[in-house]
């Protein structure tokens, strides 16, 4: 009898504690937002499921799919919540480029989850720093002296030698009738190629250190996408995702581009050479608009690195596998190619400007499959957009993949054709940008600063792959599903083809 009262006393008391938890819970998440509805309208919201609201969306495996089918549904823009916290969904070139227009300024910060120390989405980094003066003066520092075209021009040669080494090493499997990891080859050539332009010759052997951690840090990466939407609700319940990991990577980036910075510092007569070289001279100005650390030269690379690197090379993969199952277009581009580079020298990238297919397969390739394909980012203050009203710190995320894939606007939108850019003028092509009908790499003033860089790194690595081999692969096609849970869109399934190749050693 007295087992059985403590057993019902047991349960009574957890009914109780339930009762106190639901009425929390209740108040925690539903008051708020009862509140925020009585004074504004917010733009229309889907089902969503009691307490987490829309989570289970956000959590999906191809979260930019799940988004698109939503929006599809429902309507471009949308008002979704965690728990009670608010993100609005953008799926269409119109109201992504009312804001863009409207409210560029308020929606210019990421507001991602930033670690206190880390060098790696840390608070000295560039790509989550608010937009504020360090941002400003970083960013102008980029179009002008790291990025612009003038320090393009000048690593030229570098990513000449490294285009050299990536044609060897193919020809060389190429000779062994070996299969080749295409996007494993792609990684490697604009890992190789970023060292040298963001750290120059001086620290080769810390370059093949920095190319590993780059390598480590893609899964990463994918769970602080994901921290930077989930951002508020983890902040209110005190959680601190992945910390101990993130610091892990930083530390090993900083031990490295510490000591690349030091060797730097010292062989200071020769300036202005690499990327680093021209950070030291901004540290060392007293006169800068900002005075940057030694903690932001290193945070900006890592930014850079990240930024750069699979975003290309997932691209370049992408292209080599629509190409190998779209035996028509291959033989197009490469007749163009054969016309104007010829079979007796190497492919490079002064011939870019000459190839109008090539651009044409480029552009539908990030059309077709965007590197990254959701833009996040935090609305400051409250404000109107299409009618709505959407409150200050809602998060704001842009779905490219939808917009570039939007039949409304493209015609044929599932299907890879990259005549629909090649019958369009140049003049076109820049209105299509300005309507946000084509964001590849976001727009506003925090859109992509390396898409000049990116363009060169992908054409010549196409260019060459084209130019000089046959790609044969054991399937019958390419298996073209994209990878879950992924930030960059990348393949479900590597490419491995054997090159043949087509023309005599071209750098003999
Ligand atoms: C195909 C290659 C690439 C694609 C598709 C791409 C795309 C993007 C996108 C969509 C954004 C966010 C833009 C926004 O919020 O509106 C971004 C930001 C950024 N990208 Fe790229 N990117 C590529 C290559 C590169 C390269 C090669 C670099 C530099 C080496 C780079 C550096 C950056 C940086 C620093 C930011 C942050 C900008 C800021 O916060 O102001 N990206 N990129």
């Amino acid at each position: 009898m007295a087992a059985m009262m403590i057993v019902d006393f047991q349960n009574y008391f957890i009914f109780i504690l339930l009762c106190i938890f639901s009425v929390l819970c209740y108040h925690l998440f539903f008051m708020k937002q009862k509140e925020s509805k009585l004074s504004f309208d917010l733009p229309p919201s889907p089902p969503s499921l009691p307490i987490i609201g829309h989570l289970h969306i956000i959590l999906s495996l191809l979260i930019h799919k799940s988004l698109q089918k939503l929006s599809s549904k429902y309507g471009p823009l949308l008002h979704l919540r965690i728990f009670s916290f608010p993100i609005v969904l953008v799926s269409s070139a119109s109201v992504a480029e009312e804001i863009f227009k409207a409210q560029d300024v308020n929606v210019s910060s990421r507001s991602l989850p930033t670690s206190e120390g880390s060098l790696y989405f840390g608070s000295s980094s560039f790509i989550t720093a608010p937009h504020g003066d360090y941002w400003k003066f970083m960013k102008k520092l980029i179009t002008t002296k790291l990025l612009g075209p003038h320090p393009l021009e000048r690593s030229r040669g570098i990513r000449a030698d490294e285009v050299k080494l990536f044609y060897s090493n193919l020809l060389d499997k190429a000779m062994k009738k070996e299969r080749v990891n295409i996007g494993e080859e792609a990684m490697k050539l604009t890992n190789n190629s970023m060292c040298k332009i963001l750290m120059g010759k001086v620290c080769v052997e810390d370059a093949e250190r920095v190319r590993g951690l780059v390598a480590k840090t893609d899964s990463l990466t994918k769970k602080i996408f994901l921290a930077s939407i989930l951002r508020r609700p983890l902040e209110k319940f005190g959680i601190s995702l992945f910390k101990k990991e993130l610091m892990g990577v930083s530390n090993r980036f900083d031990e490295v581009l510490e000591r690349c910075l030091v060797e730097h510092e010292k062989k200071q007569e020769e300036k202005g050479v690499d990327v680093m070289d021209v950070l030291i001279e901004a540290y060392r100005d007293e006169n800068a608009e900002f005075k940057i650390t030694r903690n932001h030269i290193k945070a900006l690379l890592v930014d850079l690195f990240i930024a750069g690197s699979e975003t290309t090379s997932n691209i370049i993969e992408w292209t080599m596998a629509e190409l190998i199952n779209n035996p028509k277009i291959l033989e197009k581009l490469r007749g163009e190619i054969d016309l104007v580079v010829g079979k007796t020298r190497l492919f490079q990238e002064t011939d870019l400007p000459n190839l109008p297919y090539l651009q044409a397969v480029l552009k539908e390739v990030m059309r077709f499959h965007p590197p990254v394909p959701l833009v996040v980012r935090t609305f400051q203050e409250g404000c109107e957009v299409n009618g709505f009203y959407i409150p200050e710190k809602t998060t704001l995320v842009v779905n490219g993949y939808a917009i570039m894939r939007d039949p409304d606007v493209w015609e044929y939108s599932e299907e890879f054709k990259p005549e629909r850019f090649l019958a369009s003028s140049q003049e076109e092509d820049k209105i299509r940008e300005t309507v946000l009908k084509y964001i590849p790499f976001g727009s506003g003033r925090r859109g992509c600063p390396g898409s000049n860089l990116a363009h060169l790194f992908i054409g010549t690595a196409v260019g060459v792959m084209v130019q000089c081999f046959d790609w044969r692969i054991e399937e019958e096609r390419v298996n073209m599903d994209e990878a879950a849970g992924a930030v960059s869109l990348s393949m479900a399934h590597r490419v491995h083809a054997t090159p043949v190749t087509r023309n005599r050693d071209l750098l003999t």
